[in-house]
Protein backbone atom coordinates (compact mmCIF):
# COMPACT_ATOMS: atom_id res chain seq x y z
CA UNK A 1 0.00 0.00 0.00
CA UNK A 2 1.39 3.68 -1.17
CA UNK A 3 2.13 6.37 1.32
CA UNK A 4 -0.74 8.19 0.29
CA UNK A 5 -3.11 5.43 0.59
CA UNK A 6 -2.18 4.68 3.78
CA UNK A 7 -3.01 8.39 4.43
CA UNK A 8 -6.58 8.25 3.05
CA UNK A 9 -7.55 5.13 5.08
CA UNK A 10 -10.42 5.93 7.68
CA UNK A 11 -9.11 6.40 10.99
CA UNK A 12 -9.05 3.26 13.69
CA UNK A 13 -8.85 5.95 16.57
CA UNK A 14 -9.15 9.72 15.63
CA UNK A 15 -9.74 10.32 19.01
CA UNK A 16 -13.20 11.71 18.17
CA UNK A 17 -16.68 9.95 19.67
CA UNK A 18 -17.10 7.12 18.56
CA UNK A 19 -18.48 7.03 14.64
CA UNK A 20 -22.45 6.50 14.72
CA UNK A 21 -23.91 4.35 11.56
CA UNK A 22 -26.50 6.57 9.56
CA UNK A 23 -29.73 4.56 9.31
CA UNK A 24 -29.10 4.98 5.69
CA UNK A 25 -25.47 2.97 5.58
CA UNK A 26 -27.02 0.32 8.04
CA UNK A 27 -30.66 0.01 6.54
CA UNK A 28 -31.55 -0.16 2.68
CA UNK A 29 -34.93 0.40 2.66
CA UNK A 30 -33.44 3.58 4.23
CA UNK A 31 -31.15 4.44 1.77
CA UNK A 32 -34.12 3.51 -1.01
CA UNK A 33 -36.36 6.30 0.83
CA UNK A 34 -33.62 8.56 0.74
CA UNK A 35 -32.64 7.59 -2.92
CA UNK A 36 -36.11 8.53 -4.03
CA UNK A 37 -36.33 11.91 -1.92
CA UNK A 38 -32.86 13.01 -3.56
CA UNK A 39 -34.65 12.09 -6.76
CA UNK A 40 -37.99 14.52 -5.89
CA UNK A 41 -35.81 17.30 -5.44
CA UNK A 42 -34.08 16.91 -8.63
CA UNK A 43 -37.28 16.27 -10.16
CA UNK A 44 -38.64 19.85 -8.47
CA UNK A 45 -35.37 21.63 -9.63
CA UNK A 46 -36.28 20.40 -12.71
CA UNK A 47 -39.76 21.41 -12.88
CA UNK A 48 -38.65 24.68 -11.97
CA UNK A 49 -36.74 25.45 -14.92
CA UNK A 50 -39.36 24.13 -16.89
CA UNK A 51 -41.57 26.61 -15.17
CA UNK A 52 -38.88 29.40 -16.15
CA UNK A 53 -39.27 28.30 -19.72
CA UNK A 54 -43.09 28.37 -19.69
CA UNK A 55 -43.23 31.92 -18.28
CA UNK A 56 -40.47 32.82 -20.49
CA UNK A 57 -41.55 32.40 -23.89
CA UNK A 58 -45.35 31.44 -23.40
CA UNK A 59 -46.35 34.23 -20.43
CA UNK A 60 -46.56 37.86 -22.29
CA UNK A 61 -44.23 40.68 -20.85
CA UNK A 62 -47.57 42.44 -19.64
CA UNK A 63 -49.30 40.22 -18.28
CA UNK A 64 -50.83 40.55 -14.20
CA UNK A 65 -52.42 38.56 -11.85
CA UNK A 66 -53.89 39.15 -8.28
CA UNK A 67 -52.18 37.72 -5.31
CA UNK A 68 -53.86 38.53 -2.12
CA UNK A 69 -50.32 39.81 -0.57
CA UNK A 70 -49.38 41.32 -3.09
CA UNK A 71 -51.94 43.29 -5.12
CA UNK A 72 -51.41 43.04 -8.67
CA UNK A 73 -48.32 42.40 -9.91
CA UNK A 74 -46.43 41.37 -13.16
CA UNK A 75 -47.07 37.36 -13.90
CA UNK A 76 -44.33 37.04 -16.62
CA UNK A 77 -41.97 38.21 -13.79
CA UNK A 78 -43.15 36.56 -11.13
CA UNK A 79 -42.70 33.34 -12.56
CA UNK A 80 -39.44 33.36 -14.25
CA UNK A 81 -38.50 34.03 -10.49
CA UNK A 82 -40.22 31.61 -9.23
CA UNK A 83 -39.21 28.96 -11.84
CA UNK A 84 -35.08 30.12 -11.18
CA UNK A 85 -35.15 30.54 -7.57
CA UNK A 86 -37.03 26.63 -7.47
CA UNK A 87 -34.52 25.43 -10.19
CA UNK A 88 -31.48 26.37 -7.67
CA UNK A 89 -32.86 25.77 -4.69
CA UNK A 90 -34.10 22.20 -5.03
CA UNK A 91 -31.00 21.17 -7.10
CA UNK A 92 -28.75 22.54 -3.79
CA UNK A 93 -31.50 20.87 -1.44
CA UNK A 94 -31.14 17.61 -3.19
CA UNK A 95 -27.46 17.72 -3.61
CA UNK A 96 -27.14 18.38 0.43
CA UNK A 97 -29.47 15.47 0.75
CA UNK A 98 -28.05 13.35 -1.19
CA UNK A 99 -24.38 14.12 0.64
CA UNK A 100 -25.72 13.78 4.26
CA UNK A 101 -27.50 10.64 3.97
CA UNK A 102 -26.13 8.41 0.97
CA UNK A 103 -22.79 9.09 0.24
CA UNK A 104 -19.55 7.91 2.68
CA UNK A 105 -19.67 9.12 6.10
CA UNK A 106 -16.64 7.93 7.60
CA UNK A 107 -13.79 10.26 8.73
CA UNK A 108 -10.42 10.42 6.77
CA UNK A 109 -7.43 12.00 7.42
CA UNK A 110 -5.40 13.68 5.10
CA UNK A 111 -1.77 14.86 6.88
CA UNK A 112 -0.30 18.18 5.78
CA UNK A 113 1.99 18.21 2.50
CA UNK A 114 4.49 20.34 0.87
CA UNK A 115 3.10 22.68 -1.76
CA UNK A 116 3.42 20.66 -4.45
CA UNK A 117 2.31 17.25 -3.95
CA UNK A 118 4.40 14.08 -5.01
CA UNK A 119 3.36 12.83 -8.07
CA UNK A 120 2.36 9.50 -6.64
CA UNK A 121 0.33 11.61 -4.34
CA UNK A 122 -0.90 13.49 -7.28
CA UNK A 123 -2.08 9.70 -9.14
CA UNK A 124 -3.61 8.83 -5.66
CA UNK A 125 -5.49 12.21 -5.48
CA UNK A 126 -7.38 11.01 -8.85
CA UNK A 127 -7.71 7.40 -8.00
CA UNK A 128 -9.53 8.79 -4.58
CA UNK A 129 -11.69 10.82 -7.07
CA UNK A 130 -12.37 8.19 -8.89
CA UNK A 131 -13.00 6.03 -6.23
CA UNK A 132 -15.04 8.41 -4.50
CA UNK A 133 -17.25 8.94 -7.81
CA UNK A 134 -17.71 5.24 -7.50
CA UNK A 135 -18.50 5.20 -4.05
CA UNK A 136 -21.27 8.15 -4.27
CA UNK A 137 -23.01 5.29 -6.42
CA UNK A 138 -24.21 6.94 -9.32
CA UNK A 139 -24.18 3.54 -11.15
CA UNK A 140 -25.99 1.66 -8.84
CA UNK A 141 -28.70 4.88 -8.12
CA UNK A 142 -30.50 4.93 -11.55
CA UNK A 143 -32.95 6.75 -10.25
CA UNK A 144 -30.36 9.89 -8.39
CA UNK A 145 -28.63 9.57 -11.95
CA UNK A 146 -31.49 10.45 -14.36
CA UNK A 147 -33.25 12.95 -12.01
CA UNK A 148 -29.81 14.49 -11.45
CA UNK A 149 -28.66 14.68 -15.26
CA UNK A 150 -32.40 15.91 -16.45
CA UNK A 151 -32.14 18.59 -13.56
CA UNK A 152 -28.33 19.80 -14.49
CA UNK A 153 -29.12 19.71 -18.09
CA UNK A 154 -32.57 21.76 -17.79
CA UNK A 155 -30.48 24.28 -15.22
CA UNK A 156 -27.87 24.55 -18.00
CA UNK A 157 -30.50 25.48 -20.81
CA UNK A 158 -31.42 28.48 -18.72
CA UNK A 159 -28.56 30.87 -19.51
CA UNK A 160 -28.72 30.12 -23.16
CA UNK A 161 -32.67 30.91 -23.14
CA UNK A 162 -31.29 34.35 -21.23
CA UNK A 163 -28.96 35.16 -24.51
CA UNK A 164 -32.22 35.77 -26.22
CA UNK A 165 -32.28 39.31 -24.00
CA UNK A 166 -29.50 40.43 -26.14
CA UNK A 167 -32.00 40.34 -29.16
CA UNK A 168 -33.67 41.43 -31.34
CA UNK A 169 -32.95 44.70 -32.66
CA UNK A 170 -35.65 47.52 -32.10
CA UNK A 171 -36.13 47.79 -35.59
CA UNK A 172 -38.42 50.26 -36.21
CA UNK A 173 -40.07 50.50 -32.48
CA UNK A 174 -37.89 53.47 -31.61
CA UNK A 175 -38.90 55.38 -34.62
CA UNK A 176 -42.83 54.97 -33.17
CA UNK A 177 -43.13 56.98 -30.28
CA UNK A 178 -46.63 58.29 -29.36
CA UNK A 179 -45.68 62.24 -30.47
CA UNK A 180 -48.14 63.14 -33.45
CA UNK A 181 -48.77 66.17 -34.82
CA UNK A 182 -50.92 67.95 -33.13
CA UNK A 183 -50.42 65.93 -29.58
CA UNK A 184 -50.50 67.98 -26.80
CA UNK A 185 -47.77 68.48 -24.43
CA UNK A 186 -48.68 67.40 -20.71
CA UNK A 187 -46.83 67.73 -17.38
CA UNK A 188 -45.37 64.72 -15.83
CA UNK A 189 -45.92 63.84 -13.44
CA UNK A 190 -49.45 65.52 -13.17
CA UNK A 191 -50.86 65.23 -16.78
CA UNK A 192 -51.80 68.55 -17.29
CA UNK A 193 -51.17 70.63 -20.35
CA UNK A 194 -49.20 73.34 -20.66
CA UNK A 195 -48.78 77.24 -22.06
CA UNK A 196 -46.06 78.34 -23.06
CA UNK A 197 -45.73 81.06 -20.22
CA UNK A 198 -46.28 78.32 -17.61
CA UNK A 199 -42.47 77.83 -18.52
CA UNK A 200 -40.40 80.95 -17.76
CA UNK A 201 -36.97 81.81 -19.02
CA UNK A 202 -34.19 79.38 -17.64
CA UNK A 203 -36.65 76.87 -16.14
CA UNK A 204 -36.88 73.13 -17.33
CA UNK A 205 -40.18 70.41 -17.21
CA UNK A 206 -40.48 66.70 -18.01
CA UNK A 207 -43.08 66.29 -20.35
CA UNK A 208 -45.16 63.47 -21.85
CA UNK A 209 -47.57 63.45 -25.11
CA UNK A 210 -50.93 63.50 -24.22
CA UNK A 211 -52.94 60.15 -24.20
CA UNK A 212 -56.75 59.71 -24.97
CA UNK A 213 -58.45 58.77 -22.29
CA UNK A 214 -59.08 55.24 -21.58
CA UNK A 215 -55.97 54.91 -22.65
CA UNK A 216 -52.87 53.63 -20.28
CA UNK A 217 -49.43 54.77 -20.34
CA UNK A 218 -47.44 51.36 -19.82
CA UNK A 219 -43.69 51.90 -19.02
CA UNK A 220 -42.51 51.51 -22.33
CA UNK A 221 -44.37 55.12 -23.36
CA UNK A 222 -42.68 56.73 -20.72
CA UNK A 223 -39.33 55.67 -21.21
CA UNK A 224 -39.74 56.34 -25.02
CA UNK A 225 -41.77 59.30 -25.07
CA UNK A 226 -40.22 61.39 -22.42
CA UNK A 227 -39.26 64.59 -23.49
CA UNK A 228 -37.21 67.89 -21.66
CA UNK A 229 -38.84 71.06 -22.26
CA UNK A 230 -36.31 74.09 -21.92
CA UNK A 231 -36.65 77.95 -22.31
CA UNK A 232 -34.16 80.30 -23.03
CA UNK A 233 -34.31 83.50 -24.67
CA UNK A 234 -34.33 83.05 -28.46
CA UNK A 235 -31.62 85.15 -29.59
CA UNK A 236 -29.57 82.97 -27.90
CA UNK A 237 -30.50 79.45 -30.11
CA UNK A 238 -27.66 79.14 -32.81
CA UNK A 239 -30.30 77.04 -35.30
CA UNK A 240 -30.53 77.33 -38.32
CA UNK A 241 -34.32 78.65 -39.89
CA UNK A 242 -35.93 74.90 -39.92
CA UNK A 243 -34.75 74.09 -36.54
CA UNK A 244 -35.67 77.37 -35.38
CA UNK A 245 -38.79 76.42 -36.63
CA UNK A 246 -39.02 73.73 -34.59
CA UNK A 247 -39.39 76.24 -31.43
CA UNK A 248 -41.68 77.94 -30.10
CA UNK A 249 -41.16 81.30 -27.94
CA UNK A 250 -37.75 79.98 -26.87
CA UNK A 251 -38.91 77.17 -25.48
CA UNK A 252 -37.22 73.88 -27.40
CA UNK A 253 -37.94 70.10 -27.02
CA UNK A 254 -35.49 67.35 -26.75
CA UNK A 255 -36.06 63.33 -26.15
CA UNK A 256 -34.27 62.63 -22.47
CA UNK A 257 -33.39 58.95 -23.61
CA UNK A 258 -29.38 59.86 -24.13
CA UNK A 259 -28.24 58.75 -27.68
CA UNK A 260 -25.11 57.27 -25.99
CA UNK A 261 -26.99 54.09 -24.03
CA UNK A 262 -30.29 55.47 -23.07
CA UNK A 263 -29.62 56.69 -19.92
CA UNK A 264 -31.99 59.70 -18.84
CA UNK A 265 -30.58 62.89 -19.02
CA UNK A 266 -31.46 64.52 -16.85
CA UNK A 267 -28.96 67.68 -15.78
CA UNK A 268 -29.42 71.18 -16.89
CA UNK A 269 -26.84 73.77 -16.45
CA UNK A 270 -28.50 77.36 -16.28
CA UNK A 271 -25.60 79.21 -17.30
CA UNK A 272 -24.29 77.26 -19.89
CA UNK A 273 -27.52 76.18 -21.26
CA UNK A 274 -25.76 72.37 -21.17
CA UNK A 275 -27.85 69.08 -20.82
CA UNK A 276 -25.71 66.36 -18.79
CA UNK A 277 -25.81 62.76 -19.15
CA UNK A 278 -24.96 62.03 -15.86
CA UNK A 279 -24.20 58.09 -16.49
CA UNK A 280 -21.18 59.00 -19.18
CA UNK A 281 -21.01 62.50 -18.86
CA UNK A 282 -21.69 63.12 -22.89
CA UNK A 283 -23.09 66.91 -22.36
CA UNK A 284 -25.41 68.39 -25.34
CA UNK A 285 -25.53 72.13 -26.14
CA UNK A 286 -29.49 73.34 -26.41
CA UNK A 287 -28.86 76.14 -28.17
CA UNK A 288 -27.46 74.50 -30.58
CA UNK A 289 -29.85 71.49 -31.08
CA UNK A 290 -28.28 69.05 -28.46
CA UNK A 291 -24.87 69.19 -30.70
CA UNK A 292 -22.86 66.71 -28.55
CA UNK A 293 -20.10 69.37 -27.74
CA UNK A 294 -18.40 66.09 -24.40
CA UNK A 295 -18.73 62.61 -23.96
CA UNK A 296 -19.16 59.53 -25.18
CA UNK A 297 -22.68 59.97 -27.73
CA UNK A 298 -22.27 60.09 -31.10
CA UNK A 299 -25.22 61.96 -31.64
CA UNK A 300 -27.37 64.76 -30.93
CA UNK A 301 -30.26 64.18 -28.63
CA UNK A 302 -33.99 64.25 -31.45
CA UNK A 303 -35.58 67.24 -31.61
CA UNK A 304 -39.61 67.69 -30.86
CA UNK A 305 -41.11 70.64 -33.29
CA UNK A 306 -43.56 72.17 -31.15
CA UNK A 307 -46.13 74.95 -31.57
CA UNK A 308 -49.43 76.19 -29.66
CA UNK A 309 -52.42 74.99 -30.81
CA UNK A 310 -55.84 76.64 -31.35
CA UNK A 311 -56.45 76.72 -27.26
CA UNK A 312 -52.66 78.20 -26.39
CA UNK A 313 -51.40 74.87 -25.28
CA UNK A 314 -48.11 73.53 -26.54
CA UNK A 315 -48.48 70.44 -28.69
CA UNK A 316 -46.24 68.74 -31.03
CA UNK A 317 -46.12 69.54 -34.76
CA UNK A 318 -44.38 66.44 -35.80
CA UNK A 319 -43.35 63.46 -34.58
CA UNK A 320 -39.36 63.24 -33.56
CA UNK A 321 -37.29 64.28 -36.20
CA UNK A 322 -35.41 60.46 -35.82
CA UNK A 323 -35.36 57.63 -33.51
CA UNK A 324 -34.73 58.14 -29.92
CA UNK A 325 -32.50 56.28 -28.02
CA UNK A 326 -29.06 54.94 -27.87
CA UNK A 327 -27.35 53.53 -31.22
CA UNK A 328 -27.42 50.66 -32.20
CA UNK A 329 -25.96 48.23 -34.67
CA UNK A 330 -27.45 48.98 -38.84
CA UNK A 331 -28.07 52.34 -37.09
CA UNK A 332 -26.27 55.49 -38.77
CA UNK A 333 -24.89 57.10 -35.52
CA UNK A 334 -23.79 60.28 -37.40
S1 LIG B 1 -25.80 56.93 -21.48
FE1 LIG B 1 -25.57 59.05 -21.57
S2 LIG B 1 -23.49 59.34 -21.73
FE2 LIG B 1 -23.70 57.20 -21.70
Amino acid sequence: MSESNRELEPLSDPGLPEHLHRKTDVDPLAAKKAERQVSILFTLSALGTILFVYAYIWIPEDTLIFLPLFNVTNAHQLFLGLGLAMALFFIGLGAVHWAKTLMPDHEVVDYRKEQRSKDEDRAAFVATVKDGAAQAGLGRRPLIKRSLGLALGLVGLSPILLLRDLGPLPENDLNETNWKAGTRLVTDPGDRPIRPSDLEVGGVAQVQPEFPAGKVRHLDDIAQDSVLLIRIRPEEFNLDAERLSWTYEGIIAFSKICSHMGCAVALYEQSTKHLLCPCHQSTFDVTRAAKVIFGPAARPLPQLAITVDNEGYLVAKAPFNEAVGPSFWGRDSG
